[in-house]
């Protein structure tokens, strides 16, 4: 299958790397426990992101992160918009924390002065923006995302799991109460399993308290440490990737019948007549996209497909001029 429903890159690590890459990872003893407090790893990101090491707490994947608020912070509701990143929602209902929905707007656009109102009225004490949003691939306005910020009295969770694709960052809005959260998911480290939160120091260390002592193993702790040594690669391979998302949102949108959304994210979301039909279609093809109509609501009809290489992005074309026009294979 070209598999292009998880947002992963779809490039690897070059050759020419492979041996250091290899001796470096070689050279861990996985016979010790990894080291608990991360210290060095969590400097270098700390570089990498600009900030101190004492603002950063690593986790297992964004999705730890997101565990590790949920359960870090007093009961209380968690609001977040619709639809979003579904992992908010099902992680607060795991730990009995109620949730209240925002929907989005037909466009994806997001109300702020709504989002605090149901904040409000929820007496709420977290909420998650996902900047750029997923599944819609859209980023709101800064002044959205700043009013929120500073209006609201629960902890903001900004989470920039597609910002290396996206036009800009959140950190200058970091506060006592607001976090921006990152993945290296999306660049490349899928299965690393590595994400970071960025906050005030003291909201950073009182997440560490629910924080489990070795959550990232020794191999992955070597496997960053040598990969931000490169990270002008993963950089340039983004930059590929944007080019490409242009590429595919412009010829996509040629297709009768077909709606493409504005992305900023890694993704594009696109409406079509039949999206069960095209999905399973692409699917006898060899082509694993996601399909979204079983969500209902703003997204009935929709499909999301992750950019891939130009090769497989060239395919998913191929396919729907098949599907769409009928053009032989
Ligand atoms: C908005 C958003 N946040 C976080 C994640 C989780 O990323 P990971 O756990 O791989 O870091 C995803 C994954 O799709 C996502 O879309």
């Amino acid at each position: 299958m070209i598999k292009l429903d998880a947002m992963e890159n779809p490039f690897q690590i070059p050759d020419s790397l492979k041996e250091a890459w290899n001796e470096r990872l070689s050279s861990v003893d996985i016979n010790r426990y990894p080291d608990a407090d991360m210290a060095d790893l969590r400097a270098k990101i700390a570089h990498h992101a600009g900030v101190n090491a004492d603002q950063i707490l690593l986790g297992n994947g964004s999705d730890e992160i997101i565990q590790m608020i949920i359960m870090a912070i007093d009961p209380g509701t968690c609001v977040v918009p619709a639809p979003t990143f579904v992992m908010y929602d099902l992680i607060s209902r795991w730990f009995k924390r109620p949730v209240a929905t925002v929907p989005l707007a037909r466009d994806f656009n997001l109300n702020a002065n709504q989002f605090l109102q149901v904040c409000g009225r929820e007496k709420a004490e977290i909420a998650f923006l996902a900047c750029p949003n997923n599944p819609t691939g859209n980023l709101w306005p800064e002044e959205t995302i700043a009013r929120i910020a500073n209006g609201f009295d629960g902890l903001l969770v900004i989470d920039e799991a597609y910002g290396p694709f996206s036009e800009r960052t959140h950190t200058h809005l970091i506060a006592s109460n607001v976090l921006v959260l990152r993945t290296f998911s999306k660049l490349g480290w899928a299965g690393l399993r590595l994400g970071y939160v960025i906050g005030e120091s003291d909201t950073i260390a009182h997440l560490n308290k629910v924080r489990m002592p070795y959550n990232i193993n020794a191999l992955t702790q070597a496997a960053a440490s040598f990969l931000l040594d490169h990270f002008d690669l993963f950089e340039m391979q983004a930059a590929e990737i944007k080019t490409e998302r242009e590429r595919m949102s412009t010829a996509l949108e040629t297709f009768n019948g077909v709606k493409t959304y504005p992305s900023q994210a890694n993704f594009i979301l696109i409406q079509v007549p039949d999206a069960n039909a095209i999905f399973d279609q692409l699917k006898v093809r060899g082509i694993l996209i996601k399909n979204m109509h079983a969500a209902g609501g703003l997204l009935s009809n929709c499909l999301r497909i992750t950019i891939g290489s130009t090769d497989e992005n060239d395919a998913v074309l191929a396919a729907m001029d098949e599907i769409i026009n009928g053009a032989p294979a």
